[in-house]
């Protein structure tokens, strides 16, 4: 049975820390369905780790509706929230609607995360009562990044504090049903989530959110010159991946590799049989 966003509410009342990781292809999200995570967010992320651009910006809705449904295809039970691309969403709130309706009804999800506080509020209100989950992306909001003039910890004055609680309240307000919380002092996220009665979930904005997401490829060491520092580091997998293909380019090179036919005979993908046999 696929996680709602309702049993997602119910976790932050029982104190239940929410764990969320991105997927954006069938092995990310292969894995997040095997480790029981409950959510899964389709991030435009997949703009650096997967698509190899320098932000979150060129990403475009195709781009998200088939990464969306490739993570819908296998990852059955995690609750799948997938990202709004930059200006899917802005321009108006018919233009939201219709662009979070194929993320929904083409890719397979059953939430969408758009980014802004209090100015996007009224197109979240929009979505919601058109029965849209809708996750919400204040502090950092990666598709800014030109006009926040870099990858910079944001509430770090008063004022700027104030503001991001007050645009996840108003988020809050027009039916958001968590909101996700990146770069910003423990201080301020730990308010924002006493303050709000919907689940947060934090990105390099300390311990004291109800639930903590991070970017795949971070936290599995998939691109090491690219480690951003509030990444977790449960894994250092480039260095298996590149060891396992340089014994195996050694191994043709070396004509080690494939020994006999016969050494495919079992569990080779498709029908199981081995492609020598087909052949
Ligand atoms: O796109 C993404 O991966 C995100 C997370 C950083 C929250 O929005």
């Amino acid at each position: 049975m696929r996680v709602t966003t309702h049993h997602i509410s119910q976790m932050k009342r029982r104190s239940e820390r929410i764990v969320m990781v991105t997927a954006y292809d069938a092995l990310s999200a292969g894995a997040a369905e095997r480790t029981g995570i409950p959510m899964v967010l389709v991030g435009d992320s997949l703009g650096q780790v997967v698509l190899g651009y320098d932000s979150t910006v060129p990403v475009s809705m195709e781009d998200m509706v088939s990464h969306t449904a490739a993570v819908a295809r296998c990852a059955p039970s995690p609750l799948i929230v997938a990202d709004l691309p930059f200006l899917s969403y802005q321009a108006s709130e018919e233009l939201a609607l219709t662009n979070a309706a194929r993320l929904l009804q083409e890719g397979g999800a059953q939430a969408v995360k758009l980014e802004g506080g209090v100015s996007v509020a009224p197109t979240v209100k929009r979505l919601t009562d058109s029965g849209i989950a809708v996750m919400g992306h204040v502090g950092f909001t990666p598709q800014s990044v030109n006009q926040l003039g870099g990858y910079r910890v944001q509430g770090r004055t008063e004022n700027a504090a104030a503001q991001i609680l007050e645009d996840a309240l108003a988020l809050q307000e027009a039916g958001a049903f968590a909101i996700v919380l990146e770069l910003m002092p423990t201080e301020v996220a730990a308010t924002v989530t006493e303050r709000l009665t919907v689940p947060t979930i934090g990105i390099g904005a300390g311990p004291r959110c109800d639930g903590q997401v991070q970017v795949f490829h971070d936290l599995l060491g998939l691109l090491p010159d690219f480690r951003p520092k509030h990444a977790g580091r449960y894994g250092d997998l480039a260095e298996v991946i590149d060891a396992a293909l340089v014994s195996y380019a050694d191994d043709v090179r070396g004509n080690k590799f494939p020994t006999t036919a016969e050494s495919f005979s079992a569990g080779t993908r498709g029908s199981g049989s081995s492609s020598s046999e087909k052949d």
